[in-house]
């Protein structure tokens, strides 16, 4: 059986990131309201699990909703939370049905109350899944969880017997383990739909060594064939993590 904590196949990224930029242009372009875009977004959103889970990809995270995001027009965080509320039920059965297991990444407790029942819904029923992990993105930010994690880091330290030696002896693994993301899969492939070339607050501490992927298609125009093209991308590349070319090819 296959389970989001098994080996993946050569290759094949195991966690792909994605931020799925591009619904308001999308939208724009058919002559249509921001809100189409953002429900043809949604729509992509939903089906792209099920690709990655067929390219034997572990773990996807979806950007949905940053933490900056909350500074659009009153109307269209509205709008995302009624469509977010609304799309996550709809989608439980199929997740369920698929073995997806759903989590969230960022703070959700200012999410209007049904988005966030709809959250926490979709994270219960799924919690015992194991095929893929699908991780929603919600009021995420890379630094919000960078702060996050000095928090719990000083909370730690103060712990500690010796909290100076432990402080002088704090490495990357251990402060990431402080972090939001101390249980998920590091970030092989980020992808980004839209045409932009940033990160926009996303993944920082993972970004170390992603592969970064930059596609000008709006997302909602987003197929499997351009998942796929993008990890065959990803599979032609050498990640060398600061050695040498002959030192990863051995
Ligand atoms: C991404 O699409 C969706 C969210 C940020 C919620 P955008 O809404 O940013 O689309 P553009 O960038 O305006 O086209
Ligand atoms: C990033 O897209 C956030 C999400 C896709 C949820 P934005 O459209 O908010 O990013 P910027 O503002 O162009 O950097
Ligand atoms: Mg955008």
């Amino acid at each position: 059986m296959s389970s989001s904590k098994q080996a993946t196949k050569p290759g094949i990224p195991n966690h792909v990131g994605i931020v799925m930029d591009g619904n308001g242009r999308w939208a724009k372009s058919q002559g249509k309201v921001r809100l189409e875009g953002h429900k043809k977004g949604a729509d992509v959103a939903r089906q792209v699990v099920r690709w990655a889970q067929k390219l034997g990809i572990r773990h996807i995270s979806l950007y949905a909703f940053s933490t900056e995001n909350w500074d659009r027009p009153k109307l269209e965080v509205r709008a995302l939370m009624g469509l977010l509320a609304m799309m996550l039920p709809k989608t439980l059965p199929e997740m369920k049905e698929n073995g997806v297991r759903f989590r969230v990444l960022g703070d959700i407790s200012p999410l209007p109350a049904k988005a966030r029942k709809a959250v926490e819904q979709a994270c219960a029923e799924t919690c015992d899944n194991s095929a893929i992990d699908l991780i929603l993105c919600l009021n995420y930010g890379g630094q919000q969880e960078i702060v996050a994690g000095v928090q719990q880091t000083v909370k730690w330290l103060e712990s500690q017997s010796d909290s100076e030696k432990a402080l002088a002896e704090l490495t990357p693994e251990t402060f990431r383990s402080m972090l939001w993301r101390h249980d998920m899969a590091p970030v092989d492939l980020l992808i980004r739909t839209g045409g932009e070339c940033r990160i926009s607050n996303f993944h920082l501490w993972d970004a170390a060594y992603a592969e970064l992927y930059f596609s000008d298609l709006f997302w909602p125009d987003f197929t499997e064939n351009d998942l796929q093209i993008a990890v065959e991308d990803y599979a032609a590349r050498e990640r060398r993590f600061g050695k040498t070319s002959e030192q990863v090819c051995r």
